[in-house]
């Protein structure tokens, strides 16, 4: 049906068309960590250049938990949002003091690190150990809204879980790190917030966003 159709398409057409980035390189979880982080407000092409330097003075999670403060927010200048950074090495050194430097590979674990919230522990979980765990942030709200035409308000935290739960029950037995990156270049290159490529789309053939005309509609935001 359509749910499989979307995952199957979804992860075909990823396959055949991602962007080579430098954070898709290897699947080790402190890289993973930090471009996570980065991308949250940020735009990959302003992210490589910073994350480049980024990973050339702090290789390892021990180099940045262990670095002066003002070095790690040195490297972070023109990212703007600095608690992001301070968050990330306050991380980093969470890892480094419980759990031996090495990232845990549960959920709970990751979780608990400063400055990680549901989307980037889905995001580590999913990406960096392949765990069917759903990685929903705007992007990945805006694709979903549109193809299965939901209208529930995405500014709502119970939006986000239902969400959630929609993008769990689609990942693809054993892709779920190449399935949740394929929702976020979906939502980046093709369906976009002002003007989706629909005619390029590879899922448009069954959007029901799309046959209802909404794809300029949806999603459904109330509060900014
Ligand atoms: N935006 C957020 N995470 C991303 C990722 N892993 N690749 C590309 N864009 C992203």
């Amino acid at each position: 049906t359509a749910a499989l159709y979307f995952s199957h398409e979804l992860l075909s057409w990823y396959l055949a068309n991602k962007r080579i980035l430098p954070w898709r390189m290897n699947r080790d979880p402190y890289r993973i960590w930090v471009s996570e982080v980065m991308l949250q407000q940020t735009r990959v092409d302003t992210v490589i250049p910073y994350y480049e330097r980024f990973m050339d003075k702090f290789p390892t999670i021990t180099d940045l938990a262990t670095a002066p403060e003002a070095e790690v927010l040195k490297c972070w200048e023109g990212l703007g949002y600095y608690s992001r950074a301070r968050n990330l090495q306050a991380g980093a050194q969470e890892v480094l003091s419980r759990h031996d430097g090495i990232v845990p590979d549960d959920k709970e674990s990751v979780a608990a690190l400063r400055g990680v919230g549901p989307y980037t522990s889905g995001a580590i979980m999913s990406i960096a150990f392949n765990r069917p765990e759903p990685a929903v942030d705007g992007n990945v709200m805006r694709v979903l809204s549109r193809y299965f035409l939901l209208e529930d308000d995405i500014a709502k935290p119970a939006t986000r879980v239902k969400i959630e739960k929609l993008a769990a029950s689609l990942i693809p037995e054993g892709s779920a790190g190449d399935f949740n990156q394929a929702l976020m270049e979906l939502g980046a290159l093709v369906c976009t917030p002002k003007s989706p490529g629909c005619l390029t789309c590879p899922v448009m053939v069954h959007c029901e966003g799309r046959r209802a005309g909404m794809e300029h509609t949806l999603p459904i935001k109330t509060k900014a």
